[in-house]
């Protein structure tokens, strides 16, 4: 019992670790209050559907999509490589996630509530019958996301950019997600139960 303690803490303490190892909020303040600013709000909270909000997203989650969208792969969007190519480091792109990482996710998106019964069902206990997984497992029960194990946060983002990446991940345009975790998890997904889902993850605020 004591070594799976000792283990799970040590486990813990190194996983801390990694998440705090890298980025410096104060020095990836101005491009993202500038340049970045202009889609993701001032302080990372978006005011457009289609743009993500970054306030409160992990920072190893951040500078991961950068790199993505650079190498122009796994995950391709014609805005954001212009903008990727911007920060020329990695360490460039964690003090960016940095910034974020540590501002207050103020979520405007709006709510379908004739939706949010089947959302919620799906997102704390997923489909059994059809294997789709309980989306709380990775992303917290108030999708807040894992930021040490790069599980993004959700929660208030709006449902049109949700459900943009849902079926991205669905149709495999999107394959950035290592050992395919959420093409896997929306294969057998219903479009109805995706867009009840993306209506709950709006809701979480
Ligand atoms: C002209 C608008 C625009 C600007 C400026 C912009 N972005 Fe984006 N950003 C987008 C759009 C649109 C997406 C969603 C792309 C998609 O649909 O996959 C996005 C997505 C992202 C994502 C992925 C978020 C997620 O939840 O997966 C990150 C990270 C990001 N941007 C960071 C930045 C940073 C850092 C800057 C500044 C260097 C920046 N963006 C500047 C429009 C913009
Ligand atoms: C086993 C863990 C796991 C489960 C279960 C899971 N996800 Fe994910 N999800 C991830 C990971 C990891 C990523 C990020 C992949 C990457 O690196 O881009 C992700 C990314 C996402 C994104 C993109 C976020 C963004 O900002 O672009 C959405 C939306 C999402 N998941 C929704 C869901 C929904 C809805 C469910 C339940 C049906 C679900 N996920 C179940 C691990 C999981």
């Amino acid at each position: 019992m004591k070594k799976i303690i000792v283990s799970s803490l040590v486990l813990f303490m190194s996983l801390a670790g990694v998440a705090h190892a890298a980025g410096d909020a104060e020095a990836g303040k101005e491009m993202a209050t500038t340049v970045c600013a202009g889609c993701h709000g001032a302080d990372g909270n978006s005011m457009v559907p289609l743009f993500p909000s970054l306030a409160g997203q992990g920072e190893k989650y951040i500078a991961k999509q950068i790199a993505d969208f650079k190498a122009m792969t796994t995950r391709k969007d014609d805005t954001m490589v212009g903008m990727a190519a911007m920060l020329a480091t990695e360490q460039d792109a964690l003090n960016v996630g940095a910034f974020y990482a540590s501002q207050k996710l103020n979520s405007t998106a709006p709510v379908d509530e004739s939706k949010l019964a089947l959302g919620r069902e799906i997102y704390k206990g997923g489909n059994l019958q059809t294997g789709v997984p309980a989306c709380q497992g990775c992303h917290g029960p108030d999708g807040a996301g894992n930021s040490a194990a790069g599980y993004p946060q959700l929660a208030g983002q709006f449902t049109d950019y949700t459900i943009k990446q849902m079926r991205a991940f669905k149709d495999g345009s999107r394959s950035n997600d290592d050992r395919k975790i959420m093409r896997n998890a929306l294969q057998s997904m219903t479009e109805a139960e995706l867009e009840a889902v993306a209506q709950y993850i709006a809701s979480l605020k």
